[in-house]
Parts: structure tokens; sequence; C-alpha cells
């Protein structure tokens, strides 16, 4: 299982430091020790460099991800962080195409598309998210949306998996309406949702997909009940460390 904390544009370097010692302290490395569980933190783009550094001091296992890339490479783009930035500072993915860059940056599902790809080339890990809104679930819009979310993006992967190209991409289906609600869609939501998604879709390989949408210690043992799933995408339940521990320990 693979598990991905979304710091959003939360965290200050002091309680990075913080964040890292509890997972330091409390035995991350034993609890992961033997497992198939791989976990990342994905801070804002200015703290990569830094959580690399520590985790990497601390010999913690644990990735560092990207929130977003842009859609350039490198030049005169200001305020941009390419993929090559990223990666330089030490993330190993990106989290891409979230519902709050659509929803409050203009995100658009070629823009998702064009940043996979270019993830892809460099080798870097994408998590594309996709979700529907509240109002496009009631208006029964719901597998429309997706599709229309993924169609390019697939086609994308499928280009880059002809070009030899085998670096793992995640899809997080996550729901705008369970984003931070406190409300997570259920595990028979989640599972009607995903496998009408990937029915006679173009997705050209078994997809990996991981669930965000207000995932807690409450209901994260029931979700992992789910063999649709590989993971889980978390925002605010994972900005406690030790709620981060004790789910990492609840999946072990
Ligand atoms: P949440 O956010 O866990 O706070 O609902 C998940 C996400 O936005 O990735």
């Amino acid at each position: 299982m693979f598990l991905v904390a979304n710091w959003k544009m939360n965290m200050t370097r002091d309680r990075i430091g913080e964040y890292l010692s509890v997972l330091d302290q409390n035995g991350l490395s034993g609890i992961l020790e033997g497992s198939t569980l791989e976990v990342a933190l994905a801070p804002t783009h200015v703290y990569l460099d830094f959580v690399a550094e520590e985790v990497r001091r601390r010999h913690l296992p644990v990735k560092v991800f990207a929130q977003d890339v842009s859609t350039r490479t490198e030049g005169a783009f200001t305020g941009e962080v390419g993929v090559r930035n990223i990666q330089d500072a030490g993330a190993t993915g990106s989290i891409l195409g979230h519902s709050e860059r659509r929803r409050y940056f203009g995100e658009t599902d070629a823009g998702v598309t064009i940043k996979t790809g270019l993830c892809l080339n460099a080798g870097a890990i994408p998590v594309v998210c996709f979700g529907e809104s509240l109002e496009e679930r009631n208006a029964g819009a719901t597998l429309s949306v997706l599709r229309q979310q993924l169609t390019c993006v697939a086609d994308e992967v499928a280009g880059a998996r002809k070009n030899g190209n085998d670096t793992p991409v995640f899809l997080a289906y996550e729901p705008v309406w369970a984003i931070g609600s406190g409300i997570n869609a259920s595990p028979d939501d989640i599972r009607n949702v995903l496998s009408a998604v990937s029915e006679g879709f173009p997705w050209p390989e078994l997809p990996r997909f991981l669930y965000g949408g207000s995932v807690n210690l409450d209901n994260i043992g029931l979700l992992s009940g789910l063999k649709e799933l590989s993971g889980f995408l978390v925002g605010g339940a994972w900005l406690d460390p030790d709620v981060f521990l004790d789910s990492v320990k609840a999946l072990r």
C-alpha cells in the first residue's frame, strides 16, 4: 500500500522538524520494516529540500512528493516549479490535478495530462487526482465527469507505455464532497465508482487506485479492506504525526 500525506499549504520548518522527530522517535522505520507499505510526505515546494534532507539524515523510510508541477519544462516561466526542480529538491513524484488546484487555480484536464507526461518522462511518479463535486454527484453525472477527467490522462500513459516507460502511476479517487468535510465515501461508494470507472475504460494497465477524502483513524481500517485500493491520500488527519503513525500501524 502507498500512503501519501498531503500537507497542502500547511506546516512550517519548525513543525516539520517536530513531525519527523515523532516519526523517528516512535519507530516508523521498525514499523515499516518487512512490510509492503510505502509512505510519502508532500510538503509545499519550498520545503521539499528540507524534508528530503531531514528524512535522509534520520534514515527514515519516507518518500518526498510535491503537490504540483508546472506544465513547462524549464525557462522563462516566473513563479513556476518544474519536474526537474522537484526532483532536484529530493522529490520522487508529485500529486497532480488535486481538486483544490482545479477549483481555485484553473487546473484543467489538459494541464493535468501534460503534467502527467512530463512526470513520466522524467521518471517522477504521478498521483493523478480525480473526483466529482456534490452537484455533479447529485445530478447523476459522476461517471461521465470521472471518465472525462481520466480519458486524456489514459492516452498519455498509454503513449508512455508504448515508448517503454514503466514509471508507476497512481490514480487518487477524491470525491470533492468528501475532502475536508468529515464525510468519507463509503466502501460501497468507492467500490461502485472504481469498478464503473474501470469498466470498458481505456486505461493501459491495471489501475493503481488511491482513495482520499476525510480518511481518519476511525475509517481507515474499514476502507483498507477494499481490494480495489492500493493506498490513501490524506490531508487533514495526517497533519498530526501521531495520527499518521497510528494509521500506518493500523494498516501494517
Ligand atoms: P482530507 O484531504 O483528508 O483533509 O479530506 C484529502 C486531500 O485533499 O487530498
